[in-house]
């Protein structure tokens, strides 16, 4: 079943730049086309990672679909409506730090918990999503005495207690260690098994993409379109060196203008 599809989508941006810094890039006060008539479509408890070149409008096309920011033409349905406002269920995910720093893993995870009437349900529901991204133990700990990778799953966490139907993941483990980023992907191929979400994750990583989604949307340099439109209908543990899927990563780097192997 779709969840969302994404029609004729386009977006510009009044460009403020007082000259042309390149060939190609707007002067000031153009409307300056990011994304070019997008056309895509996404299945219910889809994992859809999205790649492509720095500035070519992949935060731009989550934020439109997530609906914080509006289409300068075309529409996006979910559920088979369109849509173009933020919604509870709709939740992001960002690359930045997004715990508040005041607040303790718990207290940080309840601020997602708040929708949970009864107290001892919502003491419980806390309890076991902290246990469930490897938390337990920490729940006291402020931001600040936290690891990188334990930010990243307290906000995970509490991301998922708001039972989110999407959630949005932007570049969420790029400012990791390449050893924490590998378990945050084991940890997330777990969650999308455990939970009935549809899930939309942004990474500059094609290894990323290749291990967690079930379609990956490559986007072109800006005014960007669509290079790409990938489904990986391959079972987990994924092995990126060999067989089909190994065929895929390297179009994938072909697309991109990159070598596979240096
Ligand atoms: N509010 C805005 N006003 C003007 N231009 C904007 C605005 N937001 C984004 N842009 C421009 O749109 C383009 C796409 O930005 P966006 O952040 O979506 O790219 P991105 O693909 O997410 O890049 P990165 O991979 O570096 O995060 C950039 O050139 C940026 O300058
Ligand atoms: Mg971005």
């Amino acid at each position: 079943m779709i969840k969302i599809q994404v029609k004729g989508l386009k977006k510009s941006f009044l460009e403020r730049r007082s000259r042309m810094r390149f060939p190609g890039q707007c002067f000031h006060r153009e409307n300056c086309l990011v994304l070019n008539d997008l056309n895509f479509s996404i299945e219910r408890g889809g994992f859809t990672c999205f790649v492509g070149p720095s500035g070519c409008g992949k935060s731009t096309l989550l934020r439109i679909i997530a609906g914080f920011e509006r289409a300068s033409d075309g529409h996006v349905l979910i559920d088979g409506k369109r849509h173009s406002s933020p919604s509870r269920r709709h939740v992001f995910v960002f690359q930045e730090d997004g715990l508040f720093p005041w607040l303790t893993a718990w207290q940080n995870v309840a601020i997602g918990a708040r929708h949970i009437q009864d107290p001892e349900k919502r003491r419980q529901e806390i309890e076991e999503h902290l246990d469930l991204v490897g938390l337990a133990g920490f729940e006291n700990h402020y931001p600040h005495e936290l690891s990188g990778g334990m930010k990243r799953r307290a906000e995970v966490a509490r991301a998922l207690i708001t039972e989110p139907e999407i959630l949005f993941m932007d570049e969420p483990f790029g400012a990791l260690d390449f050893v924490t980023r590998i378990q945050m992907r084991e940890e997330m191929v777990n969650v999308h098994t455990m939970f009935d979400m549809t899930i939309l994750f942004i990474t500059h990583d094609i290894d990323e993409a290749l291990q967690l989604g079930d379609q990956v949307i490559v986007l072109s340099d800006r005014p960007s379109s669509i290079k790409a439109d990938i489904k990986l209908d391959f079972p987990h543990p994924r092995d990126l060196a060999h067989g089909r899927i190994a065929e895929i990563r390297k179009e994938i780097y072909y697309q991109m203008g990159l070598h596979p192997a240096l």
